[in-house]
């Protein structure tokens, strides 16, 4: 393996700089050469594809977003887009590919991989933290300090106002940001796609916890809980329950961006290093993940096969100390 390629798909999280920066300058100081390609799938297609420097990753382990951009690729999911793609990482002598991105992602490289015996590894990147494999991903962690971050300021206002507030945070069908926010933010109610909701037991607790003036309450709602978010919940809550003071705050977007935590930056350049050792080793379709504090490779196979597992007693968690 002599030269190598770099691109990062799907959505973007906070840590994917430092993933590239790990995978540049490792495979450097292995005598690789290495390029990055620019809007992911979609730019490999279009050839959008220039040589990495050591230099050319300076000053950006710290900075949030991806210098390589990133986008969803229609083009890429058909034969003709992917034998395009491959012709291009052919033409300029590229061997072997990481790919920062989400199971989607990795789906699209198992695919590349196989058709046109690219190798090709793969790091996890996503808010998400949904993928299987891996007990953390890039972009949790600083997503998670985000979202925990803007609930306090938020319950320092509903308090003020006693008010409600539902919370509506990221994780597409995942409900691990929405938990995990909601053991650190002290949430009241949680709402999560993991768990069977029980919306009567929600207006009977808001109701008791208004007749003993217990007034402010925040709910975290996951994006993809089946209620269909928190605009939906706060409807029905209010349908139930007349004249209760309630907000809606949606985080959105806000969750993606910013300086990644130094657990991101870590963990990114510890998973993109693994990668890139990876491929000079000869491995190919597999992602490098972390489980109980060590690197793990796991098969594309079969880290499609089941969902990412989340853990029981963190529900149990969230759900007595709410009381
Ligand atoms: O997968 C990351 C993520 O931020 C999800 O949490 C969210 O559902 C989705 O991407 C939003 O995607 P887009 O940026 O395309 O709106």
């Amino acid at each position: 393996m002599n030269n190598i390629a770099v691109l990062s798909s799907g959505g973007d999280a906070p840590g994917m700089n430092a993933a590239i920066r790990a995978v540049v300058r490792t495979a450097i100081h292995n005598g690789l050469t290495c390029h990055g390609i620019y809007r992911g799938y979609q730019g490999l297609i279009d050839n959008e594809i220039v040589a990495l420097k050591t230099t050319d990753v300076s000053n950006i382990i710290q900075r949030g977003g991806t210098i390589l951009k990133t986008a969803r690729s229609d083009e890429f999911l058909e034969a003709a887009g992917r034998a395009k793609a491959a012709a291009n990482l052919k033409n300029k002598g590229i061997e072997g590919l990481v790919v920062i991105g989400g199971d989607g992602s990795f789906r699209g490289a198992q695919k590349l991989a196989s058709e046109h015996g690219i190798a090709v590894v793969g790091v996890p990147g996503t808010i998400d933290n949904d993928i299987a494999g891996t007990d953390m991903t890039i972009g949790f962690d600083t997503a998670l300090n985000t979202a925990v971050s803007a609930i306090d300021k938020i319950r320092d206002t509903a308090e003020a106002h006693d008010r409600i507030f539902l919370v509506e945070v990221m994780g597409r069908d995942a409900g691990y940001l929405a938990l995990h926010s909601a053991i650190s933010c002290g949430a009241e109610h949680l709402f999560i796609p993991e768990q069977q909701e029980d919306l009567q037991q929600l207006i009977d607790d808001v109701t008791n916890d208004q007749r003993r003036k217990k007034l402010t309450n925040i709910i975290i709602v996951a994006e993809g809980d089946e209620f269909g978010g928190a605009e939906n919940l706060n409807t029905y809550i209010n349908q139930h329950i007349p004249n209760l003071k309630t907000r809606v705050t949606i985080l959105g977007h806000i969750q993606r961006g910013g300086s990644p935590t130094p657990n991101d930056r870590i963990l990114a350049s510890r998973l993109a290093f693994h990668a890139v050792e990876a491929l000079i080793n000869g491995e190919n379709k597999i992602m490098i993940g972390i489980q109980n504090g060590g690197i793990v490779k796991v098969p594309f196979s079969s880290e499609n096969k089941e969902a990412h597992q989340m853990a029981d007693d963190l529900k149990k968690i969230a759900l007595i100390l709410s009381r």
